[in-house]
């Protein structure tokens, strides 16, 4: 059990900051998510808590301590690596056993304790096998078994799930969530799949281009972003953005034809403003106040449909339950209510107000 620490953390190569100036506190017994495009900078978050690169600037704590100069080994975090290794001489049970072995720990506490760690990650099946012989997903599972085994301080996983099939993931993650409530140890979890950093974590810190965007639950970083990227990395489909200018609480995009009354905002000038697909209604056509619009595609998705309708110049998609019928090129009406949109500057990007 452990907090974890990055105090103003800089890390450089050569001429690009893989990590500027970050700061976050991992709290004891957290299912911490870091999430971010390619290359923002989580791997390297994780190998600077590990001690396998040092920082250029700022401080790494665990529990409190100054561990920034201390070794990978003195610091006892278990790993799961982006691109996992087994060791293909050895057996699934062997693989999931060497981190014991290798420290000599009695035959009786290994075989205990690999037993009891492959019971929860269902795979006590599989311990004869040679990696070979095991599917991705198989692999997968021995290779977070093999970390889990230790019993260490905090545990950091680099996309363990991200070589699995969309299923497989999906049950994994559940089995993942589980096992950190049992096992009551902090994990620093690194993903870029938005639906699983939303579904699985605690808290989530949103990366981009080195820096933290943003830390929040789930709920937070959805529903109060702060920021127009943080709001579109988060929600399938995306959210909705529609560039034009507020004046004295009117928005006018007028290009689309389009102005809504937004309460509850000082600010004048170019803005972009946001709205949730499932937060659109459709409407009959011609429906009072609404707007005159097409159906542009469908795509049904069993339990919901999502709608693309053109709006003039545009696309909006539109998230509503079950199947309703409709076809491209229908007339529709879209209702959109100006209180349920979020507000971002359109030069900072920053959130000038949230749904009222
Ligand atoms: N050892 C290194 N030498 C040089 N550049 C590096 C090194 N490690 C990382 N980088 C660079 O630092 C940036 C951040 O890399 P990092 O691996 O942390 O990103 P990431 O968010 O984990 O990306 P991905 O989602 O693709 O795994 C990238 O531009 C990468 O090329
Ligand atoms: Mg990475």
């Amino acid at each position: 059990m452990a907090t974890l620490e990055l105090q103003s953390v800089t890390k450089r190569f050569d001429d690009i900051a893989a990590v500027e100036n970050v700061s976050l506190r991992i709290e004891d017994n957290e299912f911490f998510c870091i999430f971010g495009p390619p290359s923002c900078g989580k791997t390297t978050i994780l190998r600077l808590l590990l001690g396998l690169v040092v920082p250029d600037e700022g401080r790494i704590l665990i529990d409190g301590q100054d561990v920034t100069y201390e070794r990978p080994h003195q610091r006892d975090l278990g790993m799961v690596f982006q691109n996992l290794a087994l060791f293909p001489h050895l057996s699934a049970g062997e693989n999931i056993a060497f981190p014991l072995t290798e420290r000599k720990e009695a035959r009786s506490v290994i075989k205990d304790r690999v037993a009891e760690v492959a019971a929860k990650l269902h795979i006590d099946h599989l311990l004869h096998k040679p990696p070979a012989q095991l599917s991705g997903g198989e692999r997968q599972r021995v290779a977070i078994a093999r970390a889990l085994v230790r019993n260490p301080l905090a545990y950091l996983m680099d996309e363990p799930l991200a070589a699995l099939d969309a299923r497989l993931r999906e049950s994994t993650r559940v089995e993942l969530k589980r096992l950190q409530r049992d096992l009551s140890h902090t994990l620093i979890y690194v993903t870029h799949d938005q639906e699983e950093a939303m579904s699985i974590a605690d808290r989530i810190a949103i990366m981009r281009d080195g820096a933290i965007c943003q830390v929040g639950t789930p709920d937070e970083i959805y529903n109060r972003p702060n920021s127009l990227f943080v709001s579109q990395i988060v929600g399938s489909p995306r959210i909705n953005v529609i560039q034009g200018i507020l004046s004295n609480g009117q928005f006018r995009a007028g290009n689309l034809g389009l102005e809504l009354t937004c309460n509850g905002v000082a600010y004048n000038g170019a803005i972009a403003l946001a709205i949730r697909p499932e937060d659109i209604a459709i409407t009959d056509p011609g429906a009072a106040g609404a707007l005159t619009a097409e159906v542009y595609e469908v795509e049904p998705l069993g339990g919901h449909t999502i709608v693309d309708v053109s709006l003039r110049d545009d696309i909006l998609k539109v998230h509503l339950p079950g199947q309703p019928d409709f076809a491209p090129g229908q007339a529709i009406g879209l209702t959109l209510d100006g209180d349920h949109c979020y507000l971002f500057s359109a030069n900072s990007g920053e959130t000038l107000r949230h749904p009222v």
